[in-house]
């Protein structure tokens, strides 16, 4: 590389990333493969529209690539095409869901999402991101004693506020979802059912997490965490469901192009179209199955050294620890520091109930998606609890 300064970066870049444990489970390492897509000459290219539609000459090429990535997505996932629409366009996970609600909800219009502290993501309709000040959220939490979805609830607020959409799907929730809850839920009330699966995607490519196909209208997905893609994102949308006369896969796809954004990242495209083929193998099930090993471990191990671990364990790719347990362990951000200079990398996260403040809250959360890709298993996992231990108690 010419920029020499730029070739200093990467390469302090990687040996830091080589020199870490790190336990940050929206994170993971993209195959070269996928780097190398990434960095490809179609980054050259200028595509507004979609395939076949195109507001620039020059894309016979690019129609073929983003077909392939349409094709790949639906392999990956195990849909049908005549059932379900993939829009590959989303710059990242962000305006993915804000597309979605741009194309299926009335400004003003009431979204039923998760709060930051239970676990949902700022894209779910909290205030200070868009979606809360176009939207109004509705916001849903988990039962305070168990830590888990209260689905009875759940349906009791629905019914009460009527929301159009209903999203489920969190940033910081390690256990299960029952989607076909939530459907009967979305049902009752009238509501478009969404789910974010950002997280947990790979995890439903591998078969090891329940799949939120056959219940929702809209899946919405990132395709940087468990998925091991580039950053980017993905919308599926139902063939066969409508707003009055019109598709809702037809509306998502305008809210995209020409409503948030310009012209595609085909780099990006390039690279998840790679990432949904190695996804799609046996050996990433493989993987997936162990990334749910791993967490379940250190999770395990964790609690026996004495640390709460929030709802009791984990059935994802992480698991939330609380740390400052009322007073007689250490805030949040406190253990992110020290585990930082221990060469472990998590991020302080808020627990439910949450006492103290988001900049400092009362926990952490820890994942292993990435050190499972660079192979480590549970055995490692119960090391790794081991040192994180031993760390926060010094
Ligand atoms: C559940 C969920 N949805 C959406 C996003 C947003 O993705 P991005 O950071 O690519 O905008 C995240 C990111 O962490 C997430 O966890």
């Amino acid at each position: 590389m010419k920029d020499k300064e730029i070739q200093r970066l990467i390469e302090k870049e990687t040996k830091r990333q080589k020199g870490v444990i790190n336990l940050i489970p929206s994170e993971n390492y993209a195959s070269k493969d996928v780097l190398t897509a990434l960095g490809s000459i179609f980054d050259n290219k200028y595509a507004e529209g979609y395939p076949h539609k195109r507001y620039y000459g020059g894309n016979t090429v690019t129609d073929e690539l983003e077909i392939l990535c349409q094709k790949r997505a639906r392999k990956a996932f195990r849909l049908s095409e005549k059932l379900w629409h993939v829009n590959v366009q989303p710059h990242s996970g962000s305006p993915a869901n804000l597309a979605v609600y741009l194309g299926l909800v009335p400004m003003g219009g009431k979204i039923m999402g998760m709060t930051l502290t239970a676990g949902g993501h700022l894209t779910h309709g909290q205030k200070v991101s868009m979606t809360g000040k176009a939207w109004q959220q509705v916001p849903f939490g988990v039962d305070p004693k168990t830590e888990v979805l209260d689905y009875k609830a759940l349906k009791a607020l629905a019914k009460k506020e009527k929301p159009a959409l209903i999203v489920a799907g969190f940033t910081a929730y390690p256990r299960m979802i029952d989607f076909k809850k939530f459907r009967e839920i979305a049902d009752s009330c009238g509501a478009f059912f969404m789910v974010d699966m950002s997280h947990f995607a790979g995890l439903v490519a591998g078969g090891v997490y329940n799949s939120p196909f056959r219940y929702a209208d809209v899946v919405t997905t990132t395709t940087h965490k468990t998925l091991r893609g580039p950053r980017s994102a993905i919308i599926f949308s139902r063939k066969d469901k409508k707003i009055g006369d019109k598709d809702i896969s037809v509306l998502i796809d305008k809210a995209i192009f020409p409503g948030l954004q310009g012209g595609p990242h085909l780099g990006q495209i390039a690279a998840v179209a790679v990432a949904l083929k190695e996804a799609s193998t046996p050996a990433f099930k493989k993987y997936a199955k162990q990334v749910v090993k791993n967490s379940q471990a250190l999770a395990k191990e964790l609690s026996r050294l004495g640390w709460r671990i929030v709802s009791g364990g984990t059935e994802s790719n992480l698991l939330l620890v609380d740390t400052w347990m009322g007073g007689k362990g250490i805030p949040g951000k406190e253990a992110e520091a020290k585990l930082e200079k221990a060469g472990i990398i998590v991020n302080k996260n808020t627990i439910p109930g949450e006492t103290r403040s988001p900049f400092d809250p009362s926990g952490i959360r820890l994942g292993p998606p990435a050190e499972t890709t660079r192979g480590k298993k549970e055995k490692d996992m119960i090391k790794i609890a081991r040192k994180i231990n031993r760390v926060l108690r010094k």
